[in-house]
């Protein structure tokens, strides 16, 4: 007892001689949080929280608070309260999501506070899974898992939510998602993460990789499995053949490929069953990017140290770096603020640039194959069959980088190099198609017309249309060279 008594008494020793430099200004690296009592297990009240850390708390808070308009260029998730469509940004995703929920109502991300909310308030087709779709989204879902067992994953969405106390049915990522109570340690909290890392052999995490693992609980890709009546039966990481550092493109498409189980939606253009990504910040960042490899975390750009009074605390109020005029990379980057800037939408512009070539490649390939398809017998061909292999292959590829939330600036190589795959594999389809169905003795029209008005008006129960100011159009206008403005039916 005594001897313990003592190895605390050291370890207050440093803790109070910085607390002692904070307040005069001379700040150590890592924020001393401001203690005032214990926080009991199983809170999850984040206002409890905040009585014993209200600076972070506060901070927390401000997720709710709308963005400012004008300084992100392509992420602009409730700037101004404007919630963005992602059909309308990028509007052959219409045409390829077609038959999913995906297709029907998909919008940019805004702040932690909604997440919840903006589940509960989408499209019911997107929630269609049940009660698995909360695993990313409630503080609660370990214990529904507890409660329930695997029933939970297939129950009715709005089942799921009612097992949830009313108070907290809205609440988001909260302290205890990533916070021990005890000691606040960051710990995630989900048993989706721990079998990812331990899919990976990952078990030895330094404080620094927690900044990162922290967020990857749910800024990574996913497979929803499903049994033989398509009921859902987990969550589950696609990282098998992954390592720390190269969960890569293939790794994923090879084990979404590798079970009829792993089938999640059928597209209605092409008649095609296929998988889904989602989000994949963490696999595309931890992919050797420059600032991965520099031993950055997700935190050091999207919670950095900032000071309120005397304090200094890790920024709780998640967003996009360009949002907070890059306050998170002037430690590094000595540059002008203006400068850095272009410097991302420089590297942002670029992908954009071929995320549009790669995606109206897909959306025409999607239409040439609904065209095959109504020819009489090609579709059993060998030339068929591989041309379909290459469509799945390119259609993995444009939609990470889709789904990948920074435009291509968390590992700006790795999203050329991706989406120049997804070009040269979806090109290959429509000259393997081509040669099938001229084999058989029929032709496909030259030019196919995309008709993407026909999937982006009057989607859903909300009858949402497409908005013509958020399309987010190919910044070097190359785009319309390759497939007329005229030939995309908008
Ligand atoms: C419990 C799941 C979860 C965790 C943990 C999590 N996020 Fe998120 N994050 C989300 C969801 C869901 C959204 C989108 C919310 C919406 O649109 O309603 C989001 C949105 C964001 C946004 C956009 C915010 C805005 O204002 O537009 C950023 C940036 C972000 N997360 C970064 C991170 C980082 C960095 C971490 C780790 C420190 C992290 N997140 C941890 C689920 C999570
Ligand atoms: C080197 C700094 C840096 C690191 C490290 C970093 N990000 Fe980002 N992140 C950015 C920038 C810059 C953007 C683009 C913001 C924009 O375009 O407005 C961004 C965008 C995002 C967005 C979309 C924000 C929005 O408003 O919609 C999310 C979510 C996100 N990052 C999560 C993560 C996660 C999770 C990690 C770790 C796996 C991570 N980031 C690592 C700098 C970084
Ligand atoms: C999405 C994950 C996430 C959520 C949600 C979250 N935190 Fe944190 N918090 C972090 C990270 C990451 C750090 C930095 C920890 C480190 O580097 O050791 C941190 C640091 C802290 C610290 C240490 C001092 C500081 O500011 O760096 C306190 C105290 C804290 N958080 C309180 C809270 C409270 C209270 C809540 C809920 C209102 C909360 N956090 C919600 C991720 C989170
Ligand atoms: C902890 C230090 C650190 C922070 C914080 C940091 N960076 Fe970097 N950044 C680096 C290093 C190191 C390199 C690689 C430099 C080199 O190799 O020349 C780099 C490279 C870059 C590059 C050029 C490489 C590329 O990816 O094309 C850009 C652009 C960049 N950073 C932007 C940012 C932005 C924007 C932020 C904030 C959101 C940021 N950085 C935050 C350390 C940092």
């Amino acid at each position: 007892m005594r001897s313990k008594t003592l190895f605390y008494l050291l370890l207050m020793i440093p803790v109070s001689i910085s607390s002692v430099m904070l307040i005069h200004g001379c700040s150590p690296d890592k924020p001393e949080p401001v203690r005032i009592s214990i926080i009991p297990d199983n809170e999850y009240d984040p206002s409890k929280w905040g009585e014993v850390y209200p600076l972070e708390y506060e901070s927390w808070l401000k997720t709710r608070d709308p963005r400012p308009a004008g300084k992100s260029k392509y992420k602009k998730g409730w700037d101004n309260k404007t919630i963005y469509d992602k059909l309308s940004e990028y509007p052959y995703l219409a045409a390829i999501f077609n038959g999913f929920g995906f297709g029907i109502e998909y919008n940019e991300p805004r702040g932690h506070y909604y997440m919840m909310t903006d589940q509960v308030e989408v499209d019911k087709s997107r929630v269609k899974p049940g009660g698995a779709c909360l695993t990313c989204k409630s503080p609660f879902i370990s214990k529904l898992i507890n409660d329930n067992g695997n029933a939970l994953y297939s129950m009715q969405y709005a089942d799921s939510v009612k097992l949830i106390p009313e108070k907290f049915r809205s609440l988001g990522a909260s302290c205890i998602d990533c916070h021990s109570n005890k000691n606040m340690e960051i710990r995630t909290s989900r048993w989706t993460i721990s079998e990812g890392l331990k899919t990976i052999g990952k078990e030895e995490i330094s404080r620094q990789e927690a900044r990162t693992v922290i967020c990857a609980q749910c800024h990574v890709t996913y497979i929803i499995p499903r049994d033989d009546k398509m009921q859902p039966t987990g969550v589950i990481f696609p990282w098998k053949k992954g390592k720390w550092g190269d969960i890569s493109i293939e790794n994923i498409i090879s084990q979404i490929k590798s079970s009829p189980s792993y089938v999640e939606w059928t597209q209605s253009v092409t008649g095609f069953k296929l998988g889904f990504i989602r989000h994949p910040e963490f696999e595309f960042f931890t992919r050797d990017s420059v600032h991965f490899k520099a031993g950055l975390s997700c935190a050091d750009c999207h919670m950095p140290y900032i000071r309120t009074g005397v304090f200094k605390i890790s920024d709780h109020n998640l967003m996009s770096p360009l949002k907070n005029d890059l306050k998170a990379c002037a430690n590094c980057h000595p540059q002008a603020r203006d400068r850095l800037k272009e410097d991302v939408i420089a590297i942002q512009d670029r992908t954009a640039s071929l995320l549009n070539r790669a995606g109206y490649a897909v959306s025409t390939a999607t239409k040439l194959f609904e065209a095959a398809n109504n020819l009489k017998g090609t579709a059993d061909t060998e030339l068929y069959k591989k041309a379909k292999d290459h469509y799945i292959e390119a259609f993995y590829r444009l939609i990470f980088i889709g789904a990948e939330n920074s435009m291509g600036f968390h590992n700006p190589s790795e999203a050329g190099r991706i989406l120049g795959d997804s070009i040269a594999f979806a090109y290959k389809s429509e000259a393997l198609l081509r040669q099938a169905v001229t084999k058989a003795g029929m032709s496909l029209p030259p030019d196919i017309g995309l008709d993407l008005l026909k999937y982006l008006n009057n989607r859903g129960t909300k009858k949402l249309n497409f908005i013509p100011r958020q399309e987010l159009p190919d910044p070097f206008g190359i785009q319309e060279l390759l497939v007329p403005r005229s030939a995309t039916g908008i």
